[in-house]
């Protein structure tokens, strides 16, 4: 049979790979690894969003739904949006996913067509350059700005160099993954501007929205009108510590969303119906657990940064947002005579611990750096650290 060329160009996540990696490791070698791998919470779901799920298994909420989502769900998306950030929705406005995955498939699928360029400020998320394959648009990378004061920031000048008739799409990750960084209101608006006014679109990952420690995060749904030009992906996953319950959303113009109708049908018909009953307790209930979580994350941001720092070699900078470090190794691997893939790997063999190369977020920025996620225990992160500091202290004698 034939398969499907596209299917070779196609990169996976490298996160899900380590961590199959680490796994063998501890099963030959007997030793505990110590993972700073995972883009999830360490958290579990807080209890009222399960028990919404055991009450909706209980009364037979266990068919399909409308492919947009419940119309509970939906109002209570568009309730949220319209409270933080004045996004002017209605539940018209929302498409309901399986997680954020499923909502950026959907939102590249939908601003891009065979041949267009989008553009990809990088690193990046892996997925974005995925999709636009997938539909026969080509990824255009474009590096973001690094300083070791500043850590990542949007440089709008090459974006814009980069710009031809083909751009349909850029992606605006904010807070991003993998640099934590927190994009200024600023740089948001004034990269929405140039896009607009081209009639470009701009695709807003955000869900490390309430993933904020210093600074303001801006969102794209604050901009007036901003649905002529932009599409929104979100997630429940990282917020909620839903990452298995597969739950996330779309928001877009009304057009937008209708033209997804069939797309979304085709592809999975709706999002499981109980996980978007627990959706609507997460989003209307109590947000205390997830308070309690992010100032959890906010000391072991401060505790990761403050340990990184007396790794030789190592130039962390403090990320305002999301849960991961990304410090700049590439003095640490000219000292060890390594590249980047080597370093994690040899790490990960000899100490236990799984971090991942900056070289997995596309495109070429990433092989000076190393991300490390902090949702982790801070007992870990204190060993963890200690073993990361010896083992570039041993290797660079
Ligand atoms: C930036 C970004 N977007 C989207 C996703 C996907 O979210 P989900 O797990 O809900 O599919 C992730 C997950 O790691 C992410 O980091």
């Amino acid at each position: 049979m034939i398969l499907n060329p596209v299917l070779d160009e196609i990169m996976g996540e490298q996160s899900f790979s380590y961590i199959a990696k680490a796994k063998a490791i501890e099963r030959e070698k007997g030793i505990r690894v110590i993972s700073f791998g995972v883009g999830q919470p360490d958290f579990d779901t807080p209890s009222h969003i399960k028990e919404a799920a055991k009450r909706a298994l209980d009364e037979g909420f266990t068919g399909y739904t409308e492919t947009p989502g419940i119309l509970e769900l939906r109002q209570a998306i568009a309730d949220y949006l319209n409270e933080r950030y004045g996004a002017g929705v209605g539940p018209d406005n929302i498409m309901v996913t399986t997680g954020g995955k499923t909502a950026l498939f959907l939102a590249i699928a939908a601003t891009v067509k065979r041949g267009s360029e989008v553009i990809i400020p990088e690193p990046s998320y892996y997925a974005y350059a995925q999709v636009a394959k997938i539909f026969g648009a080509k990824p255009v990378y474009v590096p973001l700005r690094w300083s070791r004061e500043r850590g990542f920031e949007i440089d709008l000048d090459p974006i814009l160099e980069k710009i031809t008739p083909n751009t349909t799409a850029i992606i605006l990750n904010n807070p991003s993954n993998p640099t934590g960084a927190l994009f200024s209101k600023e740089q948001v608006r004034r990269l929405y501007d140039e896009a607009a006014s081209r009639g470009i679109a701009v695709v807003a990952d955000e869900v490390y929205d309430n993933f904020v420690y210093d600074g303001e995060f801006y969102s794209v749904t604050s901009i007036d009108g901003w649905m002529e030009n932009a599409v929104l992906a979100h997630s429940f996953s990282k917020t909620f510590a839903m990452t298995g319950w597969r739950l996330g959303f779309v928001a877009a113009d009304r057009r937008v969303v209708d033209k997804l109708f069939s797309l979304a049908v085709s592809i999975y018909s709706c999002a499981t119906s109980f996980a978007q009953k627990a959706g609507v307790a997460a989003l209307k209930g109590d947000w205390e657990p997830v308070r309690r979580m992010i100032a959890e994350f906010n000391e072991r941001r401060k505790l990761m940064y403050d340990l990184l720092n007396k790794v030789p070699g190592f130039e962390p900078n403090m990320p305002g947002g999301a849960f991961y470090m990304f410090p700049r190794v590439r003095k640490a691997l000219d000292m060890l005579g390594m590249d980047v893939v080597e370093f994690v790997e040899t790490l990960l063999a000899e100490k236990g611990v799984l971090i991942l190369p900056g070289s997995s977020f596309p495109d070429k920025t990433g092989r000076d750096f190393v991300r490390i996620s902090y949702a982790s225990s801070r007992e870990d992160i204190i060993e963890g650290m200690n073993r990361l500091r010896e083992f570039v202290e041993e290797r660079a004698r």
